[in-house]
């Protein structure tokens, strides 16, 4: 109720001209245009990568380019991100992951880097995704110039997309110290055929899969394939875009969680990943402060042991 008042007070002053209005509004409906955001995509087709987050992201950033719209909106957006980045790197975090498809995703990181300062513990990580092959060296360059960057430390493939022609570019790139390592990208268990296949024939460093308590698939094959391998694993969607969280959050944690310093279940789920041991990083998005550091909390402390993680994942299993 509280919310409805304010939205409608903000609107009536946004469109008598003030700016901040739109600032004020935006914390109110953030939630449920995420919500509309994620049941629009849910009609999209099923290989789309699209993020609730960055449609939402996207729609705030068109909204605040409106041309009787200061430009203080999107600087205090983009300074926003720049504070999560901030509290990420404090708090040990070195890993961004990105993609030309990720809406303004890639700005966004260039900006909070610069106001950063370039922070050294950077690992930087972004994808080629394109059908073209031959395109593919100038979205690298493109992305490059978005991160402000002199070169990637990782860049993958998305979601296989013409997998062949830019694996040729990205070790190229690799071979000239152009780029680190170079990897592959799926998710949701999409392609894990044609994953396997590659991680056993070609010369890759990375591969980015999903894994959470629910969606254990890559535990069978791909898991076991990546350490037999040597290659570094690294898990997207570890929240299934946070309607994991939704979802457990409805039960309490069990008292047990304390024994492995879990006092949320998104420690839970997080911790449950990262102690797998061919698991090399998780990458959960949040845009909330509060949130990377409860995410970045999980790194610290106690890890669960095989036992415990099968205990885990039956207890989520059965809720
Ligand atoms: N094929 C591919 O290459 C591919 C596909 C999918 C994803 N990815 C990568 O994986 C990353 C993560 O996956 P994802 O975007 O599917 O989402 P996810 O990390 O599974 O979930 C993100 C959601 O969880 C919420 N969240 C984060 N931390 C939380 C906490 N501590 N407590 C409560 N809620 C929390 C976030 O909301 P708040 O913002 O409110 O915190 C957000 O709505 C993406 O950013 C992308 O880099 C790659």
């Amino acid at each position: 109720m509280t919310h409805k008042v304010d939205v409608t007070q903000a609107l009536i002053e946004l469109s008598a001209g003030d700016s901040q209005a739109l600032d004020r509004v935006l914390p109110a409906v953030y939630d449920h245009l995420h919500r509309l955001a994620e049941r629009e995509l849910r009609r999209e087709r099923v290989d789309h990568t699209l993020s609730p987050t960055a449609l939402v992201h996207e729609a705030y950033l068109k909204l605040v380019q409106l041309d009787r719209i200061s430009w203080e909106g999107r600087a205090h957006f983009f300074g926003a991100c720049a504070q999560v980045m901030r509290v990420f790197f404090a708090a040990g975090g070195r890993m961004i992951d990105s993609s030309p498809m990720y809406g303004s995703s890639q700005e966004v990181i260039g900006y909070g880097l610069r106001k950063l300062g370039k922070p050294d513990p950077l690992f930087s990580a972004d994808k080629v995704w394109l059908s073209s092959g031959a395109r593919g060296p100038a979205q690298i360059e493109t992305s490059r110039r978005r991160w402000d960057v002199p070169r990637f430390d990782l860049l993958q493939i998305h979601n296989l997309l013409s997998w062949e022609e830019h694996l040729a570019t990205l070790v190229r790139m690799k071979a000239e110290g152009r780029v680190r390592y170079v990897g592959i990208t799926t998710s949701e268990g999409r392609r894990h055929r044609d994953i396997e296949r590659i991680m056993a024939r070609e010369p890759i460093d990375f591969v980015q899969v999903t894994y959470n308590v629910l969606d254990r698939e890559v535990e069978r094959r791909i898991l076991p394939l990546a350490r037999e391998r040597g290659l570094a694993v690294i898990v997207n969607r570890p929240f299934r875009e946070g309607a994991l969280i939704r979802q457990v959050e409805r039960s309490p944690l069990p008292a047990w969680a304390a024994e492995i310093g879990c006092r949320s279940w998104a420690q839970f789920l997080l911790k449950f990943i990262i102690a797998h041991p061919d698991v090399t990083c998780a990458i959960p998005a949040t845009g909330n402060v509060a949130h990377v550091q409860e995410n970045m909390s999980v790194a610290r402390g106690m890890l669960p042991d095989a036992a415990m993680r099968a205990r885990m994942a039956e207890y989520v299993e059965a809720l």
